[in-house]
């Protein structure tokens, strides 16, 4: 768990959210409110979790260049993304089984991301489905995450459903042709609760009954291809991102096979352990892309200067997954608005301090490495 300069807030009681300093405030208070098998779900990473400490602690080898006397004396942290304005460029990454930490779930996430001026993406493995997420937050601003199925009509449906509610974009996950080695849930036993399903996969499966964890994943497409994506694609009606890319290499393929961007992202740490942290990765992407396309990052965000980093080093926003989900476990729908005011905060603080008065001025001057400090190609 992180460490928490400001030392421990009180535990062993439901977090009043408003009470929280930081996000690790929150980490805590999940960490002492959820059993042994949800906690090593949501908590852990594949293998040794070499990517996931290591995808928190990369943003830390980069340091900010603030300049002075800029003469600005307000400061927002508005940006567009996908043509949609938002209030913050800190987008709600999509998290898997939601109503396994509060009874909310997904429909009081949607609407804290709603409250806050963001974007909430929906995963496939949501434990509500599209068109009830969509009705709870109507003004929230929504992207669907996409896992392909070997059954087409079934990624089909999956995707109609979600455009047909509203949802803005398709979220295309790629790093997942099999499941990561999570050995903390190999530890617990972790298994989905009786009845705690995936209601939108199972109308696509036509399935009476919920679908475990390890049945979904067998459903799931190995071998989606370059072809297969831009088919997708082109099918769509809507953006495409593609979620889950760390090479020059693959952001130039997902470019020139039709999607309109890519998220820099390792899956939290939960798929291939020791490949790249996220902000080793973002610099070469940004590069490859060449403004042909969004490019987001995900993993690792813990704080306003994590997201100013990023955005320096060339994205175009960030998603955060485990923050909004202990804020949610931690307490509920204002629990994951806090995470998501609290980052906001903490960004708008750092482009005052910058010299910036909005994340657009935010660039690669602002930005450097430690020396020695990383694996990096460039910058
Ligand atoms: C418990 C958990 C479940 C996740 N479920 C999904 C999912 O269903 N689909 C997906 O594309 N990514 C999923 N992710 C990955 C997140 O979208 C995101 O990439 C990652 O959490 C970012 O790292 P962070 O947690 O450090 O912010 C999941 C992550 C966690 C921690």
């Amino acid at each position: 768990m992180a460490d928490c300069a400001s030392g421990p807030i009180r535990l062993g009681r439901a977090l009043n959210p408003e009470e929280a300093i930081n996000v690790a405030d929150f980490e805590r208070a999940a960490a002492e409110k959820l059993d042994a098998g949800p906690a090593g779900y949501f908590f852990g990473g594949a293998c040794d979790e070499v990517t996931l400490e290591e995808s928190v602690a990369a943003w830390r080898r980069r340091r900010l260049r603030p300049r002075v006397l800029a003469g600005h004396g307000e400061w927002g942290t508005q940006t567009t993304v996908l043509g949609a304005e938002l209030a913050s460029p800190v987008l709600v990454a999509p998290v898997a089984y939601q109503r396994l930490v509060d009874e909310g779930g997904e429909v009081a996430m949607a609407r804290a991301a709603a409250r806050a001026g963001t974007v909430m993406c929906l995963s496939t493995l949501a434990t509500t489905r599209p068109a009830e997420v969509a009705a709870a937050a109507p003004e929230g601003r929504r992207w669907f995450q996409l896992y392909s199925f070997r059954d087409e009509g079934v990624t089909r449906a999956l995707m109609d459903e979600a455009i047909d509610a509203g949802f803005e974009a398709i979220v295309v996950t790629v790093d997942a042709p099999r499941g990561g080695r999570r050995e903390r849930d190999l530890r617990t036993g972790f298994k989905l609760p009786e009845g705690l399903g995936v209601p939108a996969v199972q109308a696509a499966l036509g399935s009476e009954r919920a679908v475990t964890i390890e049945e979904t994943f067998a459903l799931m497409e190995p071998a989606l291809t370059w072809s297969g994506l831009e088919q997708l694609a082109s099918a769509c009606g809507v953006p495409v991102l593609l979620k889950g890319v760390l090479t020059e290499e693959d952001a130039t393929l997902a470019v020139e096979h039709g999607a309109a961007g890519v998220v820099v992202s390792n899956h939290g740490g939960r798929q291939l352990d020791c490949s790249l942290s996220t902000a080793e990765a973002l610099p070469e992407v940004v590069d490859a892309v060449a403004g042909r396309g969004s490019v987001l990052v995900d993993g690792g965000i813990r704080r306003g200067s994590d997201v100013a980093i990023a955005l320096a080093l060339g994205a175009d926003a960030v998603l955060i997954g485990r923050p909004a989900l202990w804020g949610l476990a931690a307490a509920g729908e204002s629990g994951a608005h806090r995470v998501l005011e609290l980052l906001r905060e903490e960004l708008e603080l750092a482009l005052a301090l910058l010299g910036c008065s909005s994340p657009a001025e935010l660039g690669e001057e602002h930005v450097q490495a430690l020396p020695g400090g990383g694996l990096r190609r460039r910058r």
